[in-house]
């Protein structure tokens, strides 16, 4: 029997919150779970490319925004198992300046992953800029689920209802299958009191939206890009590694067999 193919979207429009953590190390421990999955890095800064150590990115996925590029020429291979990625350059940043914000310009990426062979992946990770602007919005009409990775510190907390009404509003005009599943509280200090506080205040506002697991701050997780490597082959003993697994399972837990 098959699964529905999950396609989610890393979000939060504050800079630093953990999304290409998140979207890296998530993406590893899938795979390492046996799931194929595809990251699309849709930030200008292409931190997820990097990461992966992706060599002559090219333009990456730009290419659909200027040229209308089938998206399945970008996918590349990566030496972590299971995991192929669509990288990013900073080309994108024009691409976004080029384009009108009307729903059109919105529909592209979308229009592209209805394209892609179906069951070719189990999970599309979509790595967004730290902004709402018309490339989140692609992402957005390109998905189904949201992840918001939260740092744990107050000035946090307005940013995620923030991200819940873009998607309401995508939701309501766009993408009706469109829906936060998961709000992540990363970078999390637990010996402090101030991060315990957070984390509880976001249990208390989006309950059972709030993962279990609790990313914390660990140094191998912030080491992890400048040796091109996720955290499971970096240092797989580590916390971040331990966290990150957590996190793969809550998410697989919530698989849903094909009607
Ligand atoms: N759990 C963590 N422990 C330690 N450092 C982290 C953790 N998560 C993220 N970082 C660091 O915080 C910074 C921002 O994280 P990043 O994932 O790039 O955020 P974003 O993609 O939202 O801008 C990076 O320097 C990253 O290495
Ligand atoms: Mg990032």
């Amino acid at each position: 029997m098959g699964y529905e193919v999950r396609s989610i979207a890393i979000l939060n429009q504050k800079g630093g919150s953990g999304k290409t953590t998140t979207a890296v190390n998530l993406a590893a421990c899938l795979g390492e779970n046996g799931r194929r999955v595809l990251v699309m890095d849709l930030d200008p800064q292409a931190s997820a490319t990097d990461w992966f150590g992706v060599e002559n990115p090219g333009r990456g996925i730009t290419d659909i925004f200027v040229d209308r590029a089938p998206l399945l020429e970008l996918v590349r291979a990566t030496d972590v198992l299971g995991v192929a990625i669509i990288p990013a350059s900073a080309w994108l940043q024009g691409a976004e300046k080029v384009l009108r914000w009307e729903p059109k310009s919105m529909k592209i990426l979308g229009h592209y992953v209805d394209e892609l062979p179906q069951h070719q992946w189990d999970y599309m990770l979509v790595d967004c800029p730290p902004t709402l602007g018309l490339l989140t919005a692609n992402a957005l009409i390109a998905v189904k689920e949201v992840l918001i990775p939260v740092e744990a510190h107050h000035l946090a907390l307005p940013g995620v209802d923030r991200v819940i009404a873009s998607v309401e509003t995508l939701r309501a005009h766009l993408n009706h299958e469109l829906r936060v599943s998961t709000i992540v509280p990363c970078r999390v200090d637990p010996r402090t009191r101030h991060a315990r506080r957070v984390v509880a205040e976001l249990r208390s506002r989006y309950g059972k939206l709030v993962s279990q697991v609790e990313i914390r701050e660990n140094v191998r997780l912030a080491e992890a890009p400048a040796h091109k490597q996720p955290i499971t082959l970096f240092d797989s003993r580590s916390k971040g590694a331990k966290d990150y697994r957590a996190l793969a399972s809550e998410i697989i837990a919530a698989e849903r067999p094909l009607a």
